[in-house]
């Protein structure tokens, strides 16, 4: 028997279907609340509210588990292949041959920018933000690609969605080197997705870049651990923009400023600097620790806590793995990684942390892979940036396809001024 939930409201009773979801998750629909009662639900940061029926990624923040379209998270340690997962989220099975083929050749040939793109750069100052270059650059697609601005069927959007994953790793690259000052390096057809990125970012003319494999294996194990996590803050912006219709370019420019912040993709830039700073200051982890406990101060351990994760984030227990073999075979060795397992260490046997359940975050250690890797700090978002583009697409089209779905539009409960009469 389908189960019900009821609410009664001054006095009368009402009835609300309750949804229950494929792991088990229960929800209470309560799209006719409003016309039925004339109440609405508060919610303030949504903790309680399910915005959407998805089939995307399912995550469980009490147990710690992470899928990706039933597969759980681990399981792709052992074939990190970016692209493939990109696909796979966004398409929903695992690409065969032909379907891969096809993918990777619209990547490989769609690389390059428009010659009159890279004019929009030389109008940023070399010290602009990486995230509000990437976020203007991916707006301006819409400019000159606007032939992908409307998509009326499966292969107009398997065509903008390669174009887009393809030419991000461009633009996050151009957006380095114009920081820097240097000559931008153009897309090399002969290389697969993240080495083409590390060759964008790091060869010189005639010199070119070679990137070690394990940097390799390892930015792509990165990517993956980042493109999907389900309804967090830049995917729901991502799909709200969405719901308005905006195109797909749009939509995600509008994620990328979504994810900027220091409470979501940004964290990865805090927990690096975090990190430095203890680092350059002789504090002991312990000092730094019970500053973050110190609510006189506005100081937290950057990394750490999740909205939905209650126990370890999964991403975060792969990349401590990940980081720690990684050094070592490439003979590495980060003070700010001994740094970082002590603060993991304190903080998860401190009262304070255990009673309000918080957990080292996928920020807490990727930022260690990426310095060991050569990305610059102020580049880390950019590459989250980059990793979660394939959720990003993935969310778009499964909504867009959905016929039930209507433009996003909360309401609120009033609380100023009433009516001057
Ligand atoms: N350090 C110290 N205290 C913390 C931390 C932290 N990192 N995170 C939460 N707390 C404390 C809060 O002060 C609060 O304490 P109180 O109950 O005594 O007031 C309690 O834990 C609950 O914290 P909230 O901020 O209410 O939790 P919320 O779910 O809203 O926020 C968030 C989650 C934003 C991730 C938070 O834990 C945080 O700021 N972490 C640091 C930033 C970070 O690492 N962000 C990356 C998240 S992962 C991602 O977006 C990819």
């Amino acid at each position: 028997m389908d189960k019900i939930a009821r609410i009664i409201l001054e006095g009368v009773e009402y009835e609300f279907p309750v949804v229950v979801g494929t792991e088990g998750e229960k929800a209470i629909d309560i799209s006719t609340l409003r016309s039925k009662t004339g109440h609405i639900t508060l919610d303030p940061g949504f903790g309680n509210t399910g915005s959407c029926r998805s089939a995307i990624t399912f995550t469980d923040g009490e147990k710690g588990i992470l899928h990706y379209r039933g597969i759980p998270i681990e399981l792709f340690e052992s074939i990190p292949n970016f692209v493939r997962v990109g696909w796979f989220l966004i398409f929903g099975r695992m690409p065969d041959e032909e379907s891969y083929s096809r993918f990777s050749y619209i990547l490989t040939n769609k690389a390059n920018i428009d010659e009159d793109m890279k004019n929009h750069f030389s109008g940023f100052p070399k010290s602009a933000p990486p995230m509000a270059v990437l976020s203007a650059m991916l707006s301006t697609l819409s400019c000159f690609y606007p032939e992908f601005n409307e998509l009326d069927n499966r292969e107009e959007f398997e065509q903008a969605a390669a174009r887009l994953i393809s030419k991000i790793r461009t633009l996050a690259a151009y957006t380095y080197r114009r920081s820097l000052g240097l000559p931008y390096i153009y897309p090399d057809p002969n290389l697969p997705y993240v080495s083409n990125f590390l060759h964008m970012m790091f060869s010189q003319p005639y010199q070119p870049y070679q990137a070690d494999p394990i940097a390799i294996e390892a930015l792509n194990l990165v990517l993956i651990l980042h493109a999907d996590h389900e309804q967090n803050c830049s995917t729901s912006t991502v799909r709200m923009v969405g719901s308005s219709k905006a195109n797909l370019f749009a939509s995600c420019a509008a994620g990328v400023n979504a994810l900027w912040g220091s409470l979501h993709g940004g964290a990865n830039v805090k927990v690096i600097e975090m990190l430095e700073s203890i680092h350059a200051n002789n504090l002991t982890p312990e000092q730094y620790v019970a500053q973050a406990k110190d609510k006189k101060n506005s100081i937290r351990l950057m990394g750490f806590g999740h909205r939905v994760y209650k126990n370890f984030d999964p991403r975060a227990k792969l990349l401590k793995r990940v980081s720690e073999r990684f050094l070592k075979q490439m003979g590495i060795k980060d003070p700010l990684l001994d740094i970082a397992l002590r603060l993991e260490e304190i903080a998860l046997n401190d009262p304070y942390f255990i009673e309000r359940n918080l957990y080292p975050n996928v920020d807490f250690y990727s930022g260690i892979i990426l310095r060991a890797i050569g990305i610059p700090t102020n580049m880390f978002t950019v590459l989250f940036a980059i990793g979660r583009l394939p959720g990003w697409i993935a969310h778009w089209y499964e909504q867009n396809g959905d016929p039930d779905v209507r433009i996003a539009r909360p309401r609120q409960v009033y609380i100023g001024t009433p009516r001057q009469s």
